[in-house]
């Protein structure tokens, strides 16, 4: 495989919020043997060390200096900051509204990007976040842009949440998560978007199996001469 020497595969998942990318893209990876990355989680840790110090998010200059300082480790499920397990702490609302505002800091997106593209090129991955495929790993092999309808994705969320004991009201949470596509995919800096070589899925109705397999088929197709992965 001399012409192959390193190549690592990278399955980039973007969509936007409860489209199912996490769910998804953990089963894909463990289907692939693959490292699965949430990107998602590693600006939520970013945000949940702003709101902690107290910086505003809109603030580039100190939301940029915690995201360049910031140690992040991510192990499979859970997700360390400075040390500190916060895997629990990033899942609120709170902090999903966090991210998508730090996330918008050209500065905070450098410094996230270059940890990512680091963790991605170590080892055969399934990313996920909404710039994977246009930014991050724009030459990754596969790309799904993975989507639902926004009623479903707030059924989803709302799932979720309540599970963690967290009490939100559903039209509370659609008007949140409505704010929040539209940040994400407005921004000035790698917006949400879909690569033009990306597959369009939309998961709405269908069983996360089914997804999987889905997904699993277009990996296939796009690995059909067997160099570049084994
Ligand atoms: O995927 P998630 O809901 O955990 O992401 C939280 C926020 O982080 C999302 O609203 C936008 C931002 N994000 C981003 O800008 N780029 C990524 N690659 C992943 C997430």
């Amino acid at each position: 495989m001399a012409d192959t020497q390193q190549k690592r595969v990278t399955v980039a998942i973007d969509g936007p919020a409860g489209s199912g990318k996490s769910t998804i893209a953990k089963r894909l990876a463990d289907r692939l043997g693959f490292t699965y990355i949430d990107t998602g989680a590693m600006y939520r840790a970013v945000a949940l060390w702003a709101m902690r110090q107290g910086v505003d998010f809109g603030d580039m200059h100190r939301t940029e200096q915690l995201a360049l300082a910031a140690e992040i480790d991510l192990a499979p499920g859970r997700i360390a900051l400075n040390g500190e397990d916060i895997t629990e702490a990033i899942r609120t609302q709170e902090a999903s509204n966090g991210a998508s505002k730090i996330s918008a800091v050209p500065g905070v997106r450098r410094a996230m990007v270059a940890k990512q593209r680091e963790l991605g090129e170590r080892t055969n991955a399934v990313m996920e976040g909404r710039d994977i495929g246009t930014v991050v790993f724009p030459q990754a092999q596969v790309k799904i842009f993975l989507d639902a309808a926004l009623a479903e994705r707030v059924r989803r969320r709302l799932v979720d949440l309540t599970a963690k004991g967290e009490q939100i009201d559903g039209e509370e949470l659609a008007a949140q998560m409505k704010e929040r596509d539209e940040r994400d995919s407005t921004r000035a800096d790698s917006p949400l978007s879909q690569a033009p070589d990306a597959v369009y899925l939309d998961s709405t109705g269908m069983a996360i199996e089914e997804v999987v397999e889905n997904i699993l088929k277009v990996v296939r197709a796009r690995m059909t001469n067997g160099r570049e992965y084994h």
